[in-house]
């Protein structure tokens, strides 16, 4: 199977974030919201440390997988030791994980994003509001997938945070065309535009999607990608 980041079969990408699912139904809430039009699923790790909240580890991602074959993982590691993760969830059937810039910087990202290719999945780094742009555009290269928060992760539902489109320009002007820029945080039908106009390609969307009752969805997904597809 193609990898989805890597090889996109249109752009902008939208990725539901299961954080928003009804943990009750997961496996189906998660097959209406790609019958929806979502292309892929965006799975929030937290380890309760680097953010002060607990989410999913690698079985959740292994039930997602086993009810849903074909949908694409993306999986988000929120976590101090991203490293010890690595493993289990690609086990569990990841396509993708992204870390954060704050607990591997320069050579050590570098350093993570060749071991996560060495396993067959493609490499993110995410960089969070507060830290200044040098420090992820001094890794960028070695990304398959660049993330920038809008929001201070942790949890769903968070109103966007505006400063943050100056990171996605500042990307966006030194991404090549093989690599994607997502955000994620707060992203809805009054966000989504900007966005996608500061050179977004992947957009994360929780409660704006699955928060929504099954008929609704599919419009607000077209809508989060400009009206396309
Ligand atoms: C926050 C997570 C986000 C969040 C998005 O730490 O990384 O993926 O679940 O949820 P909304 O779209 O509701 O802000
Ligand atoms: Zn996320």
């Amino acid at each position: 199977m193609p990898n989805l980041f890597t090889q996109p079969p249109r752009l902008p990408l939208i990725a539901p974030s299961i954080l928003a699912a009804d943990f009750s139904r997961m496996g189906d809430d998660c097959r209406g919201v790609l019958e929806a039009g979502g292309d892929l699923l965006h799975l929030d790790v937290m380890d309760g440390h680097f953010v002060p909240n607990l989410t999913m580890g690698p079985d959740m991602c292994r039930w997602v997988r086993g009810a849903l074959p074909d949908a694409f993982l993306d999986v988000h590691l929120m976590v101090t030791d991203p490293e010890m993760y690595f493993e289990p969830f690609v086990a569990a059937g990841a396509d993708h994980i992204t870390f954060h810039v704050e607990v591997a910087p320069g050579d050590a990202a570098a350093k993570l994003c060749d071991s996560l290719r060495a396993m067959g999945v493609t490499a993110g780094i995410s960089i969070n509001p507060p830290t200044p742009v040098d420090e992820i555009l001094a890794v960028t290269e070695h990304a398959d997938l660049v993330l920038v928060m809008s929001v201070n992760p942790g949890f769903g539902g968070q109103a966007f945070i505006e400063d943050t489109l100056d990171k996605t320009r500042a990307l966006a002007s030194v991404l090549r065309p093989d690599q994607r820029l997502e955000m994620d945080g707060g992203i809805g039908p009054k966000t989504a535009r900007a966005v996608r106009e500061a050179g977004c390609d992947v957009l994360v969307a929780g409660s704006a999607v699955f928060g929504l009752a099954s008929e609704n969805r599919a419009g607000v997904v077209r809508g989060l990608r400009g009206g396309a597809g």
